[in-house]
Parts: structure tokens; C-alpha cells; sequence
């Protein structure tokens, strides 16, 4: 007899679960069968609250009928077009759309299919684009410690999280990295940005001293750290690294993987903080998660600086066999479409306060030793178990999942980024039972 497939777990050995303890799961499987607006539906049956937005994703919410529409109008009207010296109508409207809601002065879009590749996608970009401008000695690049930058070599490489760089050898060379921005013992349970480290910008001025500035081509930072446990960028800090930049001639890029479309309640970061990068990697909520797609941003001087030489040469030697696949595409642009009418970056400014005091209710609960909070996105440390490093917060998540609602732990700290869609009577419902959870925790 035929399994069914949307219910039944079949064996279970196979799948190689990315960022995941495959031993732990296999044993207990948590199996997502279907989802709609906020909630997931489990195999059993259970409906569990979206604390998270997919993985930071799913701004619109789940299965919104206007996406899933035109992903399968697109499929049978035009499946794949070759993204090599051939087009089609709707990656041009997308990256048309996505310029009309970044900040003034980004004027190109380069696809990728996903954050890593967006983030190797801007680093390539802006080697490049100095050499093209003859400084080719520009080739090092700066990140931060605890930075996510996906997983690739060169996302690895200007990434910070320790876990995800020190077994995969030794990395791109000539990169560099800033401290981080996290000071808890002056900024623990600021609601917003925190007052302290604005500082921190200037060692950049210590490395480049150390390098020169004529070798470095670019620093990328997440304005907002997300994946490593939502860390935000002290106040005045985002604006140091602008003008430190501007100063030496390198390149700023603001990873936006998680920032993009709507998260602080402004299209992105950039416009936010009101801090203008050189570059923007997007993924993530550019399709609602949906269908993988990601994009670079770009000034209109880092493009026009490759649109030189014979006109039938290919002016960038790098592209993806999927770059702005027309399904990924009408998913874009059918996103974009739900954002706007319903206002959904607007809706998420409205909501951040809630948020705020909701997810600031849980300071005094056993094991919180710091919350964060930005738009709707919000972290709640723990202090982790001695010997234990994880085990406290991923316990948290189970009992969280057992409980109907989805949160995401990394390293003992607790990250929540619902659908910008979530009501005033979710937040409490996700808040409360995250409180039901803490105070039962070991
Ligand atoms: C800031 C940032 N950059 C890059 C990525 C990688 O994106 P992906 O998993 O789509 O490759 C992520 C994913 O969480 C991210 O948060």
C-alpha cells in the first residue's frame, strides 16, 4: 500500500537534515505537514503558532493565495528561461519593483537562489568592481565575529560564528574580522538599540591601519545580527562604519538576508537606521520563502563600473543557472505585491511596541539573562547549563513545540521573528506560553 506521504514519515535515513541533530530528530520526529497564515499543521494533527517565520521568511505568513497563484501560473505559462544572454519579462519587473522600494541610490539587483549566495555574490562584486577601477590591490575583506553570513567559503569566511568556520579548514585568506557588538553587562535588556558600543566601529580604523586601506575592498555587517542571537547595532555604531568606509574608499555591505522586507519595520535595515550601504544581500522574505531566490543590491556606481569594454562582452563573469528564474521571479513580485496592500512593513512599525513590552514581560522569569527587541524580531537569553553549552535553550524549543508554538534557539539564546502579520492576541499566546515554557525549564 502507498504511503501517505502527507502524513506519514517514511524512513527516515536518508535525508541528511542540514543544521539539525539528525540523531535526536529521527528518534522524535517534528514533521510540519501543512501551514496556513500563522499557524503549521503537525503530523499529528496539532496546530503550532509561527514564532519564527519559517526561518526568518515568511513575512507574509503562510500559503497566501495571491503567491501560490501566481507560482503556478507562471509554471505553466513559462517554466524556465536560460538566465545566460536570454530574459524574460518578470525578473526585469521584480528587480524594477525592488528598486522602487530600497533606499534612493541602490539602482541594480544581481539574482542569486539564497542568502549564502547573495553574500559570495557581493563579495565577488566588490573585488571585482575595484579592480575594474584599477585598484586590484583592494582584495581583503572585513566581517565581524559572530556575523552569519550563510555558509559558502566566503560567507564562512567573513562570518563570525565559530561553529560554522573552524572545521571547514582554512577559508578564504585576507579577511579580517571586527569584534562584536554584544556588551551585556552595559546593554542587557535595553529595549531597541543599545546605547553602548558605538566604539566598537572604530576598530575598523585599528585594521586598516594594520592593512592599509589601499588593500581592503569591503566589510560586510548584518545591521541587525540575527542568526547569532539578535544583536543589535549600537546606536550611532551603523553610521561610524558609513563614514569610516566612505573615508578609506571600501566598500560597505549590509547583509539583509533577515533585515529585508519588512523585519524592523521599514522595507530594509538600511532605510531603518537610515545608513546607505554600497551593497544589499537579500533572500529570505523576497519570496516569502516560498521559492528560493535571493538578490544583490547594488549602487548604480558599482554596476556602471563593469559597463565597459566591447558591447557584446559579458561584462561579470558570475551568474547561477537559476539566476531570477521566472517561477521564483512571479513569486517575487506576487510577494511584493502582498506587502504592499496590505502594508505590511507599515503593520510591523505599528506592532514593535507590543512586541516590545510583550517579550520585555518575560525579564525576572528563571535563566533570562538578557532580552533584545527591533521592529518584530526578539531574543531572550539564557544562562546556559555549566558543562552544558545549548542543551538549556534547545530544551526550551521542544517543550515550546510540545506546547504549539515554533521558536528558534541558537547557542542558549532564544530568537522569535513571527510573520508580520501576527495579531496583538498572538503575540500574547506566543509570549505566554514561551513564559509557561521558561518557568518549567531545568
Ligand atoms: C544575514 C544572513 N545572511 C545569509 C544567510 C544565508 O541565507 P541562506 O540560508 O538562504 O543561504 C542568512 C540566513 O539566515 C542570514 O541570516
Amino acid at each position: 500500500m502507498a504511503l501517505d506521504r502527507k502524513t506519514t514519515p517514511n524512513d527516515l535515513n536518508a535525508f541528511w537534515m542540514p543544521f539539525t541533530a539528525n540523531r535526536q530528530f529521527k528518534k522524535n520526529p517534528r514533521m510540519f505537514v501543512g501551514a496556513k497564515d500563522m499557524h503549521y499543521t503537525t503530523a499529528d494533527g496539532r496546530q503550532v503558532l509561527d514564532g519564527t517565520a519559517g526561518l526568518w521568511c515568511c513575512n507574509a505568513g503562510h500559503c497566501r493565495p495571491k503567491i501560490t497563484e501566481a507560482i503556478a501560473r507562471q509554471a505553466a505559462e513559462l517554466d524556465y528561461a536560460p538566465a545566460f544572454q536570454m530574459g524574460h519579462p518578470a525578473a526585469f519587473e521584480l528587480a524594477n519593483r525592488l528598486i522602487e522600494i530600497a533606499p534612493k541610490g541602490i539602482e541594480h539587483v544581481f539574482y542569486t537562489n539564497s542568502g549564502s549566495e547573495s553574500v559570495e555574490t557581493a563579495l565577488k562584486l566588490a573585488i571585482a568592481y575595484h579592480r575594474a577601477r584599477g585598484e586590484g590591490a583592494r582584495t581583503r575583506l572585513i566581517g565581524r565575529e559572530r556575523g552569519y553570513h550563510g555558509v559558502n567559503f566566503g560567507g564562512i569566511s567573513v562570518g563570525g560564528i565559530v561553529t560554522n568556520r573552524k572545521v571547514f579548514g582554512s577559508l578564504l585568506t585576507g579577511v579580517d574580522h571586527m569584534p562584536h557588538t554584544h556588551l551585556p553587562a552595559l546593554n542587557a535588556f535595553t529595549k531597541g538599540q543599545p546605547e553602548h558600543g558605538a566604539n566598537l566601529a572604530d576598530e575598523l580604523e585599528r585594521i586598516v591601519t594594520l592593512h592599509g586601506a589601499e588593500t581592503i575592498a569591503a566589510v560586510i555587517v548584518e545591521p541587525m545580527a540575527g542568526s547569532t542571537g539578535v544583536l543589535l547595532p549600537p546606536k550611532g555604531y551603523l553610521e561610524r562604519l558609513r563614514a569610516i568606509t566612505k573615508k578609506h574608499g571600501i566598500l560597505l555591505i549590509f547583509d539583509e538576508v533577515i533585515t529585508g522586507f519588512g523585519r524592523l519595520g521599514s522595507a530594509f535595515a538600511s532605510q531603518h537606521y537610515d545608513v546607505l550601504p554600497d551593497m544589499m544581500t537579500t533572500a529570505k522574505g523576497l519570496t516569502n520563502g516560498v521559492i528560493p531566490m535571493g538578490a544583490v543590491l547594488t549602487t548604480a556606481e558599482i554596476h556602471d563600473a563593469f559597463m565597459t569594454g566591447p558591447e557584446n562582452m559579458i561584462e561579470l563573469f558570475h551568474g547561477y543557472t537559476y539566476s531570477g528564474n521566472p517561477i521564483a521571479s512571479a513569486a517575487g513580485i506576487a510577494t511584493l505585491e502582498v506587502y504592499k496592500e496590505e502594508g505590511l512593513f507599515a503593520r510591523a512599525a505599528e506592532m514593535a511596541p507590543y512586541w516590545q513590552e510583550a517579550i520585555h514581560s518575560l525579564r525576572g522569569l528563571p535563566h533570562v539573562i538578557d532580552i533584545r527587541n527591533e521592529g518584530l524580531i526578539g531574543a531572550v537569553e539564557l544562562q546556559g547549563i555549566d558543562g552544558a553549552p545549548t542543551k538549556r535553550a534547545f530544551e526550551a524549543f521542544l517543550r515550546a513545540y510540545e506546547k504549539g508554538i515554533l521558536i528558534r534557539t541558537t547557542g542558549d539564546i532564544i530568537a522569535m521573528s513571527p510573520p508580520l502579520i501576527i495579531s496583538k492576541a498572538e503575540i500574547d499566546t506566543l509570549i505566554g506560553t514561551l513564559a509557561n515554557v521558561l518557568k518549567t525549564l531545568p
